[in-house]
């Protein structure tokens, strides 16, 4: 069996490594070898974004690199089918595996469908409700073709139900991400906090403070929808810089993205100046599970964080109207709460979360196997 598995953006790869780990321990001890090839569409290239991660997780080089970079949705998806169709018609692949919910995902199951090529998607069914955001879109198109629907939680496998997706096409498998966390967390808990801070600084001439005894918040903020209008941003820039920051300091890894945004509503200064934040370049896999480990609150936009938060029990602040992971939510368990973007809804919650303690929680099959469940379902996939 020959399978191509695509990331293009950083939450793929914590998703991609183990499920590369999964096929090289079944060529160790199968006769039935799996030929793979690992497609890099290349949209997210810099070092802070994509390779650092490479070398972290151990995940071998790609085999191919599409170059796609960055663009408009259209530039991006229209870049990659060009460039992925002629690796499928180049490889012939069995399947093509995609993950999660990025630009990547949607074009690579796109192209390979009309390839006629089985496609796999891990992490399917998640469902935000929102088809404003990119990311839903990219869900929905590539669910609806996908041969083999791999789910994290039984929420997800509703969402699919409902669509008409079922049967066998369909498999609870747990959530992936979690094998990496699960894999990588002893290599983070030895990392020193202000080790990683002065490492990963981002403002080379503001004195670092030494936070080995202070309560510390992380915060991470990259979807358009938070950091694409000053009317949004300002707000949340304000509430961080005063209340925010008079309770704790505030480590904000920031994404390129959020920085040319804060530039280009002169706000940048104003947080780069800001005594108590504390401006991080892009960090790694193990310096941000560090970060997440001992952090007092989280604030995020992420989905992966959410999830992240969950299992390590970090409150969380999600700062969306809504969640294609409601099993991260309080109410279903989880560490997180919806507090979209209006600085009045954020503060109420922030003040009341500083309050909790750390809960980790355990959703079912969140258990560091779910790798090896990906790739059984693949190799025991019968077509009617
Ligand atoms: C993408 C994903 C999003 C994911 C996020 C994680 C889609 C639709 N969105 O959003 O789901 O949560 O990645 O980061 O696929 N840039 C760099 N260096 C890079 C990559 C990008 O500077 O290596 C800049 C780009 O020039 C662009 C901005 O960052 O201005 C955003 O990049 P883009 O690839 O459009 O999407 P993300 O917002 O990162």
């Amino acid at each position: 069996m020959k399978i191509i598995s695509v990331v293009g953006a950083r939450p793929n790869f914590m998703k991609i490594a183990p499920f590369i780990k999964a096929i090289d321990k079944h060529n160790n001890t199968s006769t039935e070898k799996v030929e793979h090839l690992l497609v890099h569409t290349g949209q997210h290239y810099d070092d802070r974004m994509s390779r650092n991660f490479f070398e972290a997780l151990s995940i071998p080089d790609a085999d191919i690199h599409l170059g796609i970079g960055s663009g408009t949705h259209a530039e991006q998806v229209g870049k990659t089918m060009i460039e992925f169709e002629k690796v499928l018609k180049a490889e012939k692949p069995d399947w093509v595996v995609v993950v999660g919910d990025v630009n990547a995902t949607l074009a690579c199951s796109v192209t390979a469908k009309k390839e006629h090529v089985k496609v796999c998607h891990i992490e399917a069914g998640l469902r935000s409700g929102d088809i404003k955001m990119p990311e839903e879109v990219n869900r929905l198109v590539t669910d609806r073709l996908s041969d083999l629907l791999l789910t994290p939680d039984k929420l997800s496998g509703k969402n699919l139900e409902l669509e008409g997706a079922s049967g066998k096409s369909v498999k609870f498998v747990g959530n992936i991400m979690i094998d990496t966390l699960e894999e990588q967390r002893e290599r983070a808990v030895h990392l020193d906090i202000n080790e990683l801070i002065q490492r990963n600084s981002y403002n080379t001439d503001k004195k670092i403070p030494d936070i080995s005894n202070e309560s510390y918040g992380v915060m991470t903020l990259h979807r358009p929808s938070n950091v694409d209008h000053k009317e949004i941003f300002e707000p949340i820039i304000d509430f961080l810089t005063s209340e925010v920051s008079e309770q704790l300091f505030l480590i904000w890894p920031i994404h390129p993205r959020a920085v040319k945004q804060l530039k280009s509503f002169d706000l940048f200064e104003k947080v780069r100046s800001s005594e108590k934040v504390i401006l991080l370049h892009p960090i790694g896999y193990h310096d941000m599970l560090r970060l997440n480990m001992s952090a007092k609150i989280m604030l995020t936009d992420s989905g992966g964080l959410q999830e992240e938060c969950t299992v390590l029990g970090t409150p969380c602040l999600t700062l969306r109207w809504n969640t294609e992971r409601p099993v991260t939510l309080r109410e279903h368990g989880g560490a997180s709460v919806l507090v979209g973007n209006n600085s009045k809804r954020i503060r109420e919650e922030f003040h009341h979360t500083m309050k909790l303690d750390r809960k980790p929680l355990r959703p079912e099959l969140w258990d560091g196997k779910t790798a090896g469940r990906c790739l059984e379902a693949i190799l025991r996939f019968t077509e009617d």
